[in-house]
């Protein structure tokens, strides 16, 4: 059996002419959706992925700001920054790309921006709308993720889940959001005995560890949904997730591919966000 791709390209193209949809009718209305995007220092990866965001975004009819900071940038001016974004009410969103300088304290500076505008879902009141199943900003990865199960008709009642790794931006989140659909849910990480005793008993696998080959085909039950957020390098620097790919889609009913797969649907993601919190702004 070859496990079937979820092509993580072709749905986030889906969800973008959506977004341009809706994003239409706004500005019908004379509303013009936009995110203000905070980016401190020089950070290689950090400048691909915000133009990356403003490209999305433009290609979607949004309006997308990038106010580039240098490194030196103080705390007290970044927050500044913040709650002036915070207080104009033609910004909808607000994104602060991380990682931030060694100087700065990230968790303060997400915390000072307006969960209304949070559009990353890093806020801790995010967090805890997630927590209870209140509306308010979902992290981009894992909602996506929902998305790529969504997109195959995965019902999630009853199902065994199982996330590999227990951040706060994929883990957690994703074993919420796993558990708000009506799986059962098992969160493995660094401390656990025995992983591959319980992906084996998974319906769905996601791994989001960062680390290359965390999950291999005897790990996997046949006929599992895998979901891989990991973004590696293998030996000859080719982009790789925390899945051997070749050898668990042999035993996989569906799998997702790296790239192609949840990288494209978190940029997606953060398109949605930022519409719904413009339409929430605007109700
Ligand atoms: N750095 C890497 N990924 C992200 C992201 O999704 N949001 C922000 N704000 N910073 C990041």
């Amino acid at each position: 059996m070859t496990a079937q791709l979820i092509d993580g390209n072709a749905l986030s193209k889906k969800i973008r002419g959506e977004v341009a949809h809706r994003t239409a009718a706004l500005k019908a209305r004379g509303i013009q959706p936009a995110l203000s995007i905070i980016l401190v220092g020089e950070d290689p990866a950090s400048q691909v992925y915000t133009r990356h965001k403003v490209n999305d975004s433009a290609e979607t009819g949004l309006a997308a700001t990038l106010e580039r900071y240098p490194a030196t940038m103080s705390q007290d001016e970044l927050l500044a920054r913040i709650r002036t974004l915070n207080a104009d009410p033609k910004v909808h969103g607000i994104l602060v790309q991380l990682p931030l300088p060694a100087h700065m304290d990230a968790k303060q500076v997400i915390e000072t921006i307006a969960p209304a505008k949070d559009v990353d879902g890093f806020h801790i009141a995010s967090a805890g709308a997630l927590m209870v199943g209140q509306p308010g900003f979902w992290p981009c990865t894992p909602y996506g993720c929902m998305k790529m199960l969504e997109s195959i008709g995965y019902d999630l009642r009853g199902k065994h889940a199982v996330v590999i790794g227990r951040s706060n931006i994929v883990g957690k989140p994703m074993a919420l959001m796993l558990l708000q659909a009506n799986a059962t849910v098992t969160i493995c990480h660094s401390g656990t005995k025995d992983l591959a005793a319980l992906t084996r008993q998974a319906d769905v696998v996601v791994a989001a560890v960062g680390k290359r080959n965390v999950l291999t085909a005897d790990m996997v039950k046949p006929g599992a949904v895998v979901i891989d957020v990991g973004m590696n390098r293998d030996d000859a620097g080719k982009l790789c997730g925390d899945v051997d790919f070749e050898g668990v889609r042999a035993v996989a009913g569906w799998i997702t591919p790296v790239p192609g797969g949840v990288g494209p649907m978190t940029r997606a993601m953060l398109l949605v966000n930022t519409l719904e919190a413009t339409e929430r702004a605007s109700a």
